[in-house]
């Protein structure tokens, strides 16, 4: 599993649920695209918990409060902004951040 080349495009952000989240059209890392106002953020998609998905087979993410994403599996809960647990099951864990920017509406690798 690689992260992806500075400039990879990554999603269009108006393919992204605001709030909610969308899995990158990227094959090589599962990544986790999350939206919440005008915060923008990207995870690898893998639950520090069990190492499930974050999202959904169908891409559909579940966000709590328009600033948590929750596991669908057990509930834990994460910080859109910073990853970080905010409760449940995951204990103390961060999810993985992966460097992103927006540039004209497209979601990039940085
Ligand atoms: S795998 Fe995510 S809460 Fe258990």
């Amino acid at each position: 599993m690689s992260a992806p080349a500075p400039g990879t495009v990554l999603k269009s952000l108006d393919d992204i649920p605001n709030p909610g989240g969308s899995p990158a059209d990227y094959d090589a890392l599962p990544i986790i695209i999350l939206r919440s106002g005008e915060t923008v953020k990207a995870y690898v998609n893998v639950c520090p918990h069990q190492g499930r998905p974050l999202s959904l087979p169908s891409g559909k993410t579940l966000v709590s409060e328009e600033r948590f994403v929750v596991c669908p599996f057990h509930g834990a809960s994460f910080d859109i902004e910073s990853g970080a647990c905010a409760g449940g099951p995951a204990g103390k864990s961060s999810l993985k951040p992966v460097a992103i920017e927006v540039v004209d509406g497209t979601v990039v690798a940085a």
